[in-house]
């Protein structure tokens, strides 16, 4: 399912996990992400801004990957996927949200942190899903553990990774694409400080080759 998609967030390789507060600032933000190489992000659903961020940011950028993260219900779906979400990511796995995406032909991407919750995504035919919180459980260790039982599975790991330890979670084959919000600080994004958001961006890229 979907594997053009899949296939352009694997060639980028890092999925920025974006928490905006302003959305005045979201082109901004794009911009500085495609200049630094990365032209994706999973803008997520903790902030009120992140509908108007999505819409922004699609129509200013349309080729950028923007999808919507911490989609935690079926009515996040819904505003992302109207905003111009190309996919849809959650923490968890929420058989609602997961069940509404496939109805709707749409990408999604929840989260699994254990077989089980692995073995839901399998039942419903996915071949993606996203591990998280990645390091607090078991980080590398269980993405090879995983590859035994689940060969077919891809895994997108946030949660603890930063510029130190993204290359040996980029290395694993049943890897994606690796996500995180180091390169998009709070701090950074509410200054506008978009040269130092896009250097951080390249340093990602260029730690990511290993
Ligand atoms: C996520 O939702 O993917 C995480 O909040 C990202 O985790 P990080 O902040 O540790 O990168």
């Amino acid at each position: 399912m979907h594997e053009e998609l899949f296939k352009q967030i694997h060639d980028i390789g890092l999925v920025p996990v974006v928490k905006i507060e302003d959305a005045a600032k979201a082109e901004g933000l794009a911009g500085a992400l495609i200049k630094g190489g990365l032209p994706c992000a999973e803008v997520t659903f903790r902030t009120e801004a992140a509908e108007e961020s999505i819409k922004r940011i699609s129509k200013a950028y349309p080729e950028m990957l923007v999808g919507a993260g911490t989609v935690i219900n079926i009515d996040f779906a819904k505003k992302a996927v109207a905003a111009g979400a190309k996919f849809i990511v959650s923490p968890g796995f929420n058989p609602s949200v997961v069940d509404w995406c496939i109805a709707n032909n749409v990408p999604v991407v929840p989260g699994v942190c254990t077989p089980s919750d692995i073995e839901q995504g399998l039942a419903r035919g996915l071949t993606t899903l996203k591990f998280f919180p990645a390091e607090v459980s078991g980080g590398v260790d269980m993405l090879k553990n995983l590859a035994g039982p689940f060969p077919q599975l891809k895994f997108m790991p946030t949660g603890g990774i930063s510029l130190a330890n993204l290359a040996s979670y980029a290395k694993q084959s049943n890897v994606l694409a690796v996500g995180g919000s180091w390169m998009v600080k709070a701090d950074l994004i509410d200054g506008e400080q978009w040269d130092a958001i896009a250097q951080i961006c390249k340093e990602a890229v260029v730690a990511l080759q290993g």
